[in-house]
Protein backbone atom coordinates (compact mmCIF):
# COMPACT_ATOMS: atom_id res chain seq x y z
CA UNK A 1 0.00 0.00 0.00
CA UNK A 2 1.54 3.02 -0.72
CA UNK A 3 1.12 6.53 1.47
CA UNK A 4 0.54 9.85 0.02
CA UNK A 5 3.20 12.39 0.12
CA UNK A 6 1.28 14.52 2.50
CA UNK A 7 0.42 11.58 5.48
CA UNK A 8 4.61 10.66 4.88
CA UNK A 9 6.09 13.83 5.83
CA UNK A 10 2.88 14.24 8.57
CA UNK A 11 3.54 10.96 10.12
CA UNK A 12 7.43 11.58 10.21
CA UNK A 13 7.08 15.05 11.48
CA UNK A 14 4.82 13.41 14.02
CA UNK A 15 7.37 10.92 14.74
CA UNK A 16 9.94 13.64 15.39
CA UNK A 17 7.56 15.80 17.70
CA UNK A 18 7.58 12.24 19.80
CA UNK A 19 10.97 11.61 19.62
CA UNK A 20 11.52 15.43 21.12
CA UNK A 21 8.75 15.52 23.43
CA UNK A 22 10.42 11.80 25.15
CA UNK A 23 14.02 13.61 25.29
CA UNK A 24 12.65 16.51 26.75
CA UNK A 25 11.09 14.05 28.94
CA UNK A 26 13.45 12.31 29.89
CA UNK A 27 16.29 15.26 29.99
CA UNK A 28 13.78 16.64 32.55
CA UNK A 29 13.14 13.72 34.45
CA UNK A 30 17.58 14.02 34.46
CA UNK A 31 17.03 17.72 35.93
CA UNK A 32 15.99 18.37 39.40
CA UNK A 33 13.31 20.62 40.08
CA UNK A 34 15.20 23.14 41.94
CA UNK A 35 13.49 25.05 45.41
CA UNK A 36 15.47 27.76 46.25
CA UNK A 37 14.69 28.80 49.88
CA UNK A 38 15.49 31.99 51.20
CA UNK A 39 15.82 32.91 55.05
CA UNK A 40 17.34 35.69 57.03
CA UNK A 41 18.25 33.52 60.12
CA UNK A 42 21.46 32.65 61.18
CA UNK A 43 21.58 28.23 59.80
CA UNK A 44 21.77 27.29 63.68
CA UNK A 45 18.09 28.19 65.14
CA UNK A 46 14.79 26.53 65.05
CA UNK A 47 13.94 28.01 61.42
CA UNK A 48 17.46 27.56 60.07
CA UNK A 49 17.23 23.84 61.36
CA UNK A 50 14.01 23.18 60.17
CA UNK A 51 15.11 24.26 56.76
CA UNK A 52 17.88 21.83 56.41
CA UNK A 53 15.46 19.15 57.82
CA UNK A 54 12.77 20.26 55.06
CA UNK A 55 15.48 19.82 52.35
CA UNK A 56 16.80 16.44 53.85
CA UNK A 57 13.19 15.27 53.76
CA UNK A 58 11.83 16.40 50.26
CA UNK A 59 14.94 15.26 48.49
CA UNK A 60 14.64 11.94 49.84
CA UNK A 61 10.58 11.86 49.47
CA UNK A 62 10.94 13.08 45.61
CA UNK A 63 14.34 10.43 45.09
CA UNK A 64 16.46 13.64 43.91
CA UNK A 65 13.72 14.60 41.83
CA UNK A 66 13.29 18.03 44.07
CA UNK A 67 16.84 19.68 44.75
CA UNK A 68 16.35 22.24 47.66
CA UNK A 69 18.79 25.19 47.99
CA UNK A 70 18.95 26.97 51.26
CA UNK A 71 19.94 30.59 51.20
CA UNK A 72 20.47 31.65 55.40
CA UNK A 73 21.48 34.64 57.31
CA UNK A 74 19.89 37.33 54.27
CA UNK A 75 22.50 35.62 52.07
CA UNK A 76 19.51 36.01 49.07
CA UNK A 77 17.29 38.09 50.08
CA UNK A 78 17.15 40.83 53.10
CA UNK A 79 13.33 41.42 54.48
CA UNK A 80 12.45 44.05 52.10
CA UNK A 81 13.13 42.41 49.21
CA UNK A 82 12.55 38.46 50.09
CA UNK A 83 8.67 38.48 49.63
CA UNK A 84 8.71 40.59 46.34
CA UNK A 85 10.99 38.40 44.66
CA UNK A 86 8.98 35.00 45.94
CA UNK A 87 6.16 36.68 44.14
CA UNK A 88 8.53 37.27 40.75
CA UNK A 89 9.67 33.43 41.31
CA UNK A 90 13.27 34.55 41.90
CA UNK A 91 12.90 32.29 44.75
CA UNK A 92 10.18 29.51 45.50
CA UNK A 93 10.01 29.39 49.15
CA UNK A 94 10.51 31.58 52.27
CA UNK A 95 9.55 31.81 55.99
CA UNK A 96 9.09 35.05 56.87
CA UNK A 97 7.93 36.55 60.23
CA UNK A 98 4.26 36.25 61.07
CA UNK A 99 5.27 40.20 61.90
CA UNK A 100 6.46 40.89 58.29
CA UNK A 101 3.02 40.33 55.88
CA UNK A 102 1.14 43.74 56.40
CA UNK A 103 4.04 45.26 53.35
CA UNK A 104 1.47 43.05 51.15
CA UNK A 105 -1.78 44.20 52.38
CA UNK A 106 -2.21 41.32 54.92
CA UNK A 107 -2.66 42.93 58.04
CA UNK A 108 -4.49 40.03 60.05
CA UNK A 109 -1.20 38.17 60.93
CA UNK A 110 -0.53 40.66 63.30
CA UNK A 111 -2.73 39.10 65.15
CA UNK A 112 0.21 36.99 66.43
CA UNK A 113 2.08 40.58 67.88
CA UNK A 114 -0.46 41.47 70.21
CA UNK A 115 1.05 41.73 73.50
CA UNK A 116 0.83 38.62 75.36
CA UNK A 117 -2.57 37.25 73.53
CA UNK A 118 -1.13 33.53 73.37
CA UNK A 119 -0.68 32.23 77.31
CA UNK A 120 0.50 28.79 75.92
CA UNK A 121 2.01 27.29 72.87
CA UNK A 122 -0.88 25.28 73.49
CA UNK A 123 -3.38 27.92 72.63
CA UNK A 124 -1.23 29.17 69.65
CA UNK A 125 -1.21 25.23 68.02
CA UNK A 126 -4.98 25.43 68.34
CA UNK A 127 -4.86 28.71 66.68
CA UNK A 128 -2.04 27.56 63.67
CA UNK A 129 -2.86 23.94 63.31
CA UNK A 130 -6.90 25.04 63.71
CA UNK A 131 -9.33 27.07 61.50
CA UNK A 132 -8.38 30.22 62.07
CA UNK A 133 -4.84 29.18 61.06
CA UNK A 134 -6.00 27.99 57.89
CA UNK A 135 -7.76 30.84 57.20
CA UNK A 136 -5.20 32.95 57.34
CA UNK A 137 -2.91 30.98 55.03
CA UNK A 138 -5.88 30.87 52.40
CA UNK A 139 -5.54 34.67 52.51
CA UNK A 140 -2.01 34.44 51.08
CA UNK A 141 -3.76 32.80 47.77
CA UNK A 142 -4.57 36.16 46.43
CA UNK A 143 -0.98 37.71 46.75
CA UNK A 144 0.07 34.58 44.51
CA UNK A 145 1.41 33.02 47.25
CA UNK A 146 0.38 29.55 49.32
CA UNK A 147 0.99 29.18 52.74
CA UNK A 148 2.47 25.72 53.39
CA UNK A 149 2.92 25.33 57.38
CA UNK A 150 3.58 27.34 60.80
CA UNK A 151 6.93 27.13 62.47
CA UNK A 152 7.05 28.18 65.85
CA UNK A 153 10.22 30.54 67.02
CA UNK A 154 8.84 31.21 70.70
CA UNK A 155 8.26 34.39 73.23
CA UNK A 156 10.06 37.70 72.37
CA UNK A 157 12.54 38.99 75.83
CA UNK A 158 13.67 42.48 75.40
CA UNK A 159 17.01 44.16 75.45
CA UNK A 160 18.28 47.72 75.43
CA UNK A 161 21.42 49.35 76.61
CA UNK A 162 19.79 50.10 80.57
CA UNK A 163 17.53 47.55 82.44
CA UNK A 164 14.28 47.29 81.30
CA UNK A 165 12.19 46.61 84.34
CA UNK A 166 8.91 48.42 84.34
CA UNK A 167 7.66 50.50 81.77
CA UNK A 168 8.88 53.91 82.69
CA UNK A 169 12.26 52.74 81.59
CA UNK A 170 11.46 52.17 77.93
CA UNK A 171 11.14 56.00 78.37
CA UNK A 172 12.26 57.47 75.26
CA UNK A 173 14.02 54.27 74.28
CA UNK A 174 14.54 53.88 70.00
CA UNK A 175 13.73 50.28 69.52
CA UNK A 176 13.81 48.12 66.90
CA UNK A 177 11.30 46.38 65.50
CA UNK A 178 9.57 44.13 62.47
CA UNK A 179 7.10 45.84 60.22
CA UNK A 180 3.92 45.40 62.60
CA UNK A 181 1.70 48.68 63.50
CA UNK A 182 0.90 46.45 66.07
CA UNK A 183 4.46 46.04 67.35
CA UNK A 184 4.88 49.80 66.54
CA UNK A 185 1.81 50.30 69.09
CA UNK A 186 3.38 47.86 71.63
CA UNK A 187 6.67 49.96 71.53
CA UNK A 188 4.76 53.64 72.10
CA UNK A 189 2.34 51.93 74.66
CA UNK A 190 5.74 51.12 76.96
CA UNK A 191 7.00 55.04 75.77
CA UNK A 192 9.29 53.71 73.78
CA UNK A 193 9.97 55.21 70.19
CA UNK A 194 9.50 52.13 67.12
CA UNK A 195 12.22 51.57 64.67
CA UNK A 196 11.31 49.46 61.56
CA UNK A 197 14.65 48.11 60.33
CA UNK A 198 15.60 44.53 58.14
CA UNK A 199 16.82 41.82 60.44
CA UNK A 200 20.30 42.07 58.68
CA UNK A 201 20.66 45.86 59.60
CA UNK A 202 20.36 45.25 63.32
CA UNK A 203 23.48 44.20 64.82
CA UNK A 204 24.76 47.32 62.87
CA UNK A 205 21.81 49.50 64.19
CA UNK A 206 22.33 48.60 68.09
CA UNK A 207 26.84 49.26 67.07
CA UNK A 208 26.20 52.65 65.82
CA UNK A 209 23.67 53.87 68.55
CA UNK A 210 20.76 54.33 65.67
CA UNK A 211 18.66 52.32 68.01
CA UNK A 212 19.03 51.47 71.94
CA UNK A 213 17.08 48.23 71.95
CA UNK A 214 15.15 45.82 70.27
CA UNK A 215 12.96 42.17 71.27
CA UNK A 216 13.14 39.08 69.78
CA UNK A 217 13.91 35.44 70.99
CA UNK A 218 16.65 34.39 72.62
CA UNK A 219 17.70 32.36 69.23
CA UNK A 220 18.06 35.25 67.40
CA UNK A 221 19.62 37.16 69.76
CA UNK A 222 22.29 34.88 70.50
CA UNK A 223 23.00 33.82 66.57
CA UNK A 224 22.98 37.39 65.65
CA UNK A 225 25.65 38.38 68.88
CA UNK A 226 23.16 41.26 69.76
CA UNK A 227 24.28 40.33 73.49
CA UNK A 228 27.95 41.69 72.55
CA UNK A 229 26.18 45.14 71.77
CA UNK A 230 23.18 44.91 74.77
CA UNK A 231 23.99 45.14 77.90
CA UNK A 232 20.91 44.44 79.30
CA UNK A 233 18.29 41.75 78.45
CA UNK A 234 14.35 41.35 80.05
CA UNK A 235 13.30 37.86 80.46
CA UNK A 236 9.46 39.25 79.41
CA UNK A 237 8.11 36.58 76.97
CA UNK A 238 5.41 39.65 76.36
CA UNK A 239 4.84 38.46 73.22
CA UNK A 240 5.29 35.84 70.37
CA UNK A 241 7.35 35.24 67.39
CA UNK A 242 6.96 32.64 64.68
CA UNK A 243 6.78 32.01 61.04
CA UNK A 244 4.89 30.68 57.76
CA UNK A 245 6.82 28.80 55.50
CA UNK A 246 5.44 30.05 51.97
CA UNK A 247 5.75 29.21 48.35
CA UNK A 248 5.48 30.90 44.80
CA UNK A 249 2.00 30.08 44.20
CA UNK A 250 2.42 29.63 40.35
CA UNK A 251 5.59 27.44 40.49
CA UNK A 252 3.56 24.89 43.33
CA UNK A 253 0.61 24.57 41.29
CA UNK A 254 2.78 23.76 38.46
CA UNK A 255 4.49 20.84 40.38
CA UNK A 256 3.76 17.18 39.08
CA UNK A 257 1.03 16.39 41.33
CA UNK A 258 3.35 13.34 42.87
CA UNK A 259 6.07 15.61 43.76
CA UNK A 260 4.00 18.05 46.04
CA UNK A 261 2.50 14.95 47.29
CA UNK A 262 5.91 14.23 48.21
CA UNK A 263 6.85 17.89 49.20
CA UNK A 264 3.68 18.28 51.39
CA UNK A 265 4.37 15.09 53.40
CA UNK A 266 8.35 16.47 54.19
CA UNK A 267 6.98 20.10 55.10
CA UNK A 268 4.42 18.24 57.74
CA UNK A 269 7.58 16.41 59.15
CA UNK A 270 9.67 19.02 59.05
CA UNK A 271 7.17 21.48 60.72
CA UNK A 272 6.66 18.95 63.43
CA UNK A 273 10.82 18.87 64.07
CA UNK A 274 10.69 22.68 63.85
CA UNK A 275 8.00 23.25 66.37
CA UNK A 276 9.90 20.07 68.93
CA UNK A 277 13.02 22.30 69.01
CA UNK A 278 11.66 25.60 68.85
CA UNK A 279 11.57 26.21 72.98
CA UNK A 280 14.67 23.73 73.71
CA UNK A 281 16.70 25.96 71.23
CA UNK A 282 15.41 28.99 72.76
CA UNK A 283 16.03 27.56 76.19
CA UNK A 284 19.96 26.36 74.77
CA UNK A 285 20.19 30.55 73.59
CA UNK A 286 18.99 31.92 76.73
CA UNK A 287 22.35 29.81 78.68
CA UNK A 288 24.45 30.55 76.34
CA UNK A 289 23.99 34.31 76.84
CA UNK A 290 23.60 34.21 80.45
CA UNK A 291 27.25 32.46 80.19
CA UNK A 292 28.86 34.93 77.89
CA UNK A 293 28.45 37.26 80.62
CA UNK A 294 28.06 40.13 78.48
CA UNK A 295 24.72 40.91 78.86
CA UNK A 296 22.78 41.26 82.43
CA UNK A 297 19.86 38.69 81.91
CA UNK A 298 16.83 40.42 84.24
CA UNK A 299 13.76 38.94 85.16
CA UNK A 300 10.87 40.53 85.89
CA UNK A 301 8.53 39.95 89.44
CA UNK A 302 4.96 39.61 89.41
CA UNK A 303 4.52 43.13 90.66
CA UNK A 304 6.58 44.24 87.38
CA UNK A 305 4.94 41.84 85.20
CA UNK A 306 1.47 43.49 86.26
CA UNK A 307 2.59 46.88 84.94
CA UNK A 308 3.87 45.54 81.26
CA UNK A 309 0.27 43.70 81.21
CA UNK A 310 -1.33 46.86 82.17
CA UNK A 311 0.73 48.94 80.18
CA UNK A 312 0.43 46.69 77.18
CA UNK A 313 -3.68 45.99 77.45
CA UNK A 314 -5.19 48.68 75.41
CA UNK A 315 -2.69 47.61 71.87
CA UNK A 316 -5.57 45.02 71.95
CA UNK A 317 -8.21 47.37 71.47
CA UNK A 318 -6.47 49.75 69.54
CA UNK A 319 -5.67 47.27 66.81
CA UNK A 320 -9.37 45.47 66.61
CA UNK A 321 -10.20 47.88 63.49
CA UNK A 322 -7.33 46.85 62.16
CA UNK A 323 -6.91 43.16 62.50
CA UNK A 324 -10.30 41.98 62.77
CA UNK A 325 -12.28 42.08 66.44
CA UNK A 326 -13.55 38.48 65.59
CA UNK A 327 -9.93 37.02 64.74
CA UNK A 328 -8.87 38.55 68.25
CA UNK A 329 -11.67 37.18 70.07
CA UNK A 330 -11.27 33.98 68.00
CA UNK A 331 -7.65 33.69 69.49
CA UNK A 332 -9.38 34.25 72.94
CA UNK A 333 -11.94 32.10 73.11
CA UNK A 334 -9.17 29.61 72.22
CA UNK A 335 -7.18 30.97 75.48
CA UNK A 336 -10.34 30.84 77.69
CA UNK A 337 -11.53 27.14 76.78
CA UNK A 338 -6.98 26.03 77.27
CA UNK A 339 -7.63 28.08 80.85
CA UNK A 340 -11.10 25.83 81.48
CA UNK A 341 -8.89 22.54 80.37
CA UNK A 342 -6.22 23.70 83.03
CA UNK A 343 -8.63 24.64 85.74
CA UNK A 344 -9.77 20.31 85.72
CA UNK A 345 -5.90 19.53 84.96
CA UNK A 346 -2.65 19.21 86.96
CA UNK A 347 -1.51 23.06 87.51
CA UNK A 348 1.66 21.87 87.14
CA UNK A 349 2.91 23.23 84.12
CA UNK A 350 6.22 23.53 82.11
CA UNK A 351 6.83 27.43 83.06
CA UNK A 352 9.21 28.15 79.91
CA UNK A 353 6.05 27.05 78.16
CA UNK A 354 3.69 29.96 79.65
CA UNK A 355 3.65 33.54 78.39
CA UNK A 356 4.89 36.04 80.45
CA UNK A 357 7.08 33.86 82.93
C1 LIG B 1 13.10 39.68 62.92
O1 LIG B 1 13.10 40.35 61.86
O2 LIG B 1 13.39 40.10 64.03
C2 LIG B 1 12.73 38.23 62.79
O3 LIG B 1 11.64 38.11 61.95
C3 LIG B 1 13.84 37.44 62.18
C4 LIG B 1 13.33 36.02 61.97
O4 LIG B 1 12.96 35.71 60.82
O5 LIG B 1 13.30 35.28 62.96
Amino acid sequence: MRFSLTFRVRFSALLVAVAALSLNNAARADVPIVIKFSHVVASDTPKGKAAERFKELAERATKGRVKVEIYPNSQLYKDKDELEALQLGAVQMLAPSLAKFSPLGIREFEVFDLPYIFPTKEVLYRITEGPVGKELLDRLQTKGITGLAFWDNGFKVMSANRPLKVPADFRNQKMRIQPSKVLEAQMRALGAIPQVLDFSEVYQALQSGVVDGTENPPSNFYTQKMYELQPHLTVSNHGYLGYVVIVNRKFWEGLPGSIRVELEGAMREATQYANAIAQNENDRAMEAIRKSGKTVVHQLSDKEREQWRTALAPVHREMEARIGRDLIAAVNREAAREAARDGTKDAARKPAALMGR
